[in-house]
Order: C-alpha cells, then sequence, then structure tokens
C-alpha cells in the first residue's frame, strides 16, 4: 500500500470549533487514512512571520500521524490567503461576483505562496506515495509539483463549488488556472452540478476533448479524470459523541430554557455563502406572516466569525448583529427573545445535544459545496420523533438529501412558509422524510468518501 501525502492550506485543527462540523469530520477521515496508509499532513502552521524560511516543523501525534506545518510570511498571508483564496476565489467560486476582488498583486501571492508549498513539500515526497491536495488555495500546486519533477500520482479535491463558465470567465488567466488542473491524475468535486460545470469550462473555453462516461478531460497530449465525490460526515464517531454526558447536558440546557416553545437551529461559519441576513428576514417575515405564532418558536443562530481580517467578513457580521437586533427589538416581550444569536464555536458533543433539541434545523445557504451542518443535524435527531430540516436547494447536499424540505434562500416567503410547515408537520411525515435522510448521511459517510477518493487514485495507471 502506498503512503498518503496530504496537503490543504490548513493542517486537522479548525480555528473556530463548531464553525464548521465539516472539517471536524473530514480532520478525523483524513487521520485515520493516514494512520491506515502511513504518511504525512502538510500545510501551514496558521502562523505568521516577517519573512518566509521555509522551516518545517514536524509533529507525530499521539495517534501516529505525522503532521508537516510551516509559517507563511506576513505578505503571503495577505495576499495569498486574505487575498487571492478568500477576496478572489472564494466569492467568484460562491457566485458572489459583486463581492470578487481582481488585484495582480493577490494572483502574483497566490502563485508564489504554491511554489512556497511545493518547494517545502517535495522533500518529504517518497517514489511510491500518493499526494492528496485540498481545496482552492491550492489548485496550481499540483502543476507546481510536476515542474518539480514529482512524478507521483496526484489527486486534487475540490471542497466548495465550482461556477457556471459565464461567471469563471471572470477571473483575469482563468485558463492559465485550470490548465494547471490537468496536472493532477484526478479531480474531485462535491457533485455533479459542480462537475459539469468544470468540464463545461474545459470543453468551451479550452477546446478540451471530455469523454462523458470516464470524466477523462484530455487537453494536448494531457489529461485527467474529473468525478464527483460528495462528502459525508463520520457517521459513527458522531453518533458516539451524541453518546455523552457532554451531549445529554447540551440537549437538555436547549429544551429547558426553550420550555413550550419549539427550537429552531442554524450552525453555520460567519460567511456570506451562509445566506444569514437572508434567513433572518425569511424569519421576520414568518413573524409578520404569522404573528399568532411568535410564541411558538425561539431560533438559535451559532455563528462563530471568520477570516475576520477581510472587509466584507466584517460587513456581514456587522450586517447581521443588525438584522437580528431588529426583530429582537420588535417582537420581544418581557419573557421572550425570539432570536438567539451565538457568536462562538461549540464542541461537537454539544452540537450534537442542540441540534437534538432543536426540531427544526434550518440550512440556507445561497452556494455552498456540500453542507455538512445538514447531514449532522440528521444524524443528530431522535428516529422515534425526528426533527424537521430545511434546506437551502442551492447547498451541493440537496442532491442527495431530496426529501429536506427543500427552499430558495433568496425568497423570504419560501422560508416563512417552510417554518410554518415544519412546525405543523405530522409525526408520520417526519418519520418518512427522516429515514430516507439518515439513509445517505449513514450510508455516503466520509469513511467511505476518502476511501472511493484514494481506491480511485492507487487504481490510476500512469
Ligand atoms: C471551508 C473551506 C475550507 C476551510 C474552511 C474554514 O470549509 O472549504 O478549506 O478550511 O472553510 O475556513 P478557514 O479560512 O478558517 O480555513
Amino acid at each position: 500500500m502506498s503512503r498518503l501525502i496530504v496537503i490543504s492550506n490548513r493542517v486537522a485543527v479548525p480555528k473556530a470549533r463548531g464553525a464548521a462540523g465539516a472539517q471536524g469530520g473530514l480532520a478525523g477521515a483524513l487521520n485515520s487514512a493516514l494512520k491506515k496508509n502511513g504518511g504525512i499532513w502538510f500545510g501551514w502552521s496558521g502562523g505568521e512571520c516577517e519573512e518566509y524560511t521555509g522551516d518545517i516543523n514536524i509533529r507525530r501525534s499521539a495517534d501516529g500521524v505525522t503532521t508537516a506545518t510551516m509559517d507563511l510570511a506576513k505578505q503571503d498571508v495577505d495576499e495569498y490567503y486574505n487575498g487571492y483564496a478568500n477576496s478572489t476565489l472564494w466569492p467568484l467560486f460562491h457566485y458572489r461576483i459583486d463581492l470578487t476582488e481582481y488585484d495582480r498583486e493577490f494572483g502574483k501571492g497566490y502563485e508564489r505562496t504554491n511554489e512556497r508549498f511545493a518547494e517545502s513539500v517535495q522533500p518529504l515526497i517518497e517514489p511510491d506515495d500518493m499526494v492528496w491536495v485540498h481545496d482552492y488555495h491550492l489548485i496550481p500546486l499540483g502543476e507546481r509539483l510536476r515542474a518539480r519533477g514529482i512524478r507521483n500520482k496526484i489527486g486534487f479535491f475540490l471542497h466548495i463549488p465550482w461556477p457556471p463558465t459565464r461567471l469563471f470567465v471572470s477571473l483575469p488567466f482563468h485558463e492559465r488556472l485550470v490548465r494547471t488542473m490537468l496536472h493532477y491524475d484526478i479531480v474531485g468535486f462535491q457533485n455533479n452540478e459542480w462537475l459539469e460545470s468544470f468540464l463545461h469550462y474545459c470543453r468551451k473555453e479550452l477546446g478540451a476533448e471530455v469523454d462523458e462516461d470516464t470524466g477523462r478531460v484530455t487537453l494536448e497530449g494531457r489529461s485527467c479524470i474529473a468525478r464527483a465525490y460528495p462528502i459525508g460526515i463520520d457517521y459513527d464517531h458522531f453518533m458516539e459523541k451524541g453518546d455523552t454526558g457532554e451531549a445529554r447536558n447540551a440537549q437538555q440546557r436547549m429544551v429547558s430554557s426553550t420550555r413550550r416553545r419549539t427550537a429552531m437551529i442554524g450552525v453555520d461559519r460567519l460567511d456570506y455563502s451562509k445566506g444569514l441576513p437572508e434567513r433572518i428576514d425569511g424569519i421576520g417575515r414568518f413573524f409578520d406572516r404569522f404573528p399568532e405564532r411568535v410564541r411558538d418558536l425561539v431560533y438559535i443562530q451559532i455563528a462563530p466569525p471568520s477570516r475576520e481580517d477581510i472587509g466584507s467578513y466584517q460587513h456581514i457580521r456587522a450586517t447581521l448583529e443588525q438584522k437580528t437586533g431588529q426583530i429582537n427589538g420588535a417582537r420581544s416581550e418581557v419573557d421572550l427573545v425570539p432570536i438567539r444569536y451565538v457568536n462562538k464555536g461549540h464542541s461537537q458533543e454539544e452540537l450534537f445535544g442542540f441540534y437534538r433539541a432543536a426540531k427544526i434545523g434550518l440550512v440556507t445557504p445561497l452556494r455552498d459545496g456540500m453542507n455538512l451542518v445538514a447531514k449532522e443535524y440528521v444524524a443528530a435527531q431522535d428516529p422515534e420523533d425526528p426533527g424537521v430540516l430545511i434546506l437551502s436547494r442551492f447547498a451541493g447536499a440537496a442532491e442527495q438529501m431530496q426529501d429536506a424540505l427543500l427552499i430558495n434562500p433568496h425568497s423570504r416567503d419560501d422560508i416563512a412558509h417552510a417554518i410554518n410547515k415544519a412546525l405543523d408537520m405530522p409525526l408520520e411525515e417526519r418519520k418518512a422524510r427522516y429515514e430516507s435522510l439518515i439513509k445517505t448521511v449513514r450510508d455516503d459517510n466520509v469513511i467511505d468518501w476518502t476511501e472511493n477518493f484514494i481506491g480511485d487514485l492507487e487504481a490510476v495507471v500512469c
């Protein structure tokens, strides 16, 4: 069995707990793949220095996984992480061309930092290793490694959406970026929609030959296979978290503090892609349309701040505070506050308990690669009395979770009516929807996801 070299911007430890249950599950799955295959997880330490040194910090964790991290120079953090990755690619790939910044310095910083990743990781790669690169921060890394003579199998997985061609071509040097992807053996996407957008671009803009059956993209003698690999949660591990005192306490806290009202929950990193202001507007519309139900519902929004150095993130935070404050000001009574807005992260155990106590889960991103909160919410439900998942049709997860209440997150009325419907949904219908949803959550889990991707990469014939 080949060793595995995982490369991602961040290594294992998510910055804000509970911000992306997603990352908790992903980190766990990659850690178990690393334990099984042996290998190294390489990435940015999260630390900043004045001048880039190239020093690598290698550590072996108690459970036997080796991580290798490097600090980045302040200029790299500004231009590569805050700049090109999170002010250019992130908004554009989430269809927010209005927020996308095109700055030549960001592009240069992105290329420079990808080169630094290649330079630093190269000595760690042995001839039979498989290399697995993750996410939009590192799209050109495969090509940079090839330029250094690395002939190993290299796969890439994009955790976020791939935008439609008409949006993507607004990116200066878009062609150059996509051409670098043909240096990977496999390029993975979260669902068929993002895969099809990528293949459409390759055909129309690059003039590449695309084999629809195999996903093989060929251009000028170079080729890669593009496929959809929908990510899941670490189901068994998450269920173990639910079976703890911490989870039961959290559930109890929520139940006793909401008393006779129905608790509805949202858990999101504070990001404009998550549709939070639109969601709060939808809840406001619900209270306007059904004023007699104000006493029936309490909404708990958990939203740990994220990427706080970037203006658009500061803006979304201010907007949300204002909207939440307005609704609470207008609708609160001395003994009732309709929206609880919490700016901190929580452990997976606590989240499990909160999800279980909440009879409605509200997941309404404007665009999302997958969204694992939707899957965690379902996993945490009591099978005998499950809650209702309201899910944006624009989340990658919607492709697999058709039995959620699917809504258009831009429509306040859609959100308001879905909440009303969820409040009244009979037990029989809740159970039927849950039975269908839990199947995909349990069966299409992150362990299989990891094994499928690695298996396909192993099977590639060089
Ligand atoms: C998304 C991205 C990840 C990223 C995470 C947290 O899930 O796909 O690559 O790590 O957000 O964002 P941050 O900028 O804090 O790493």
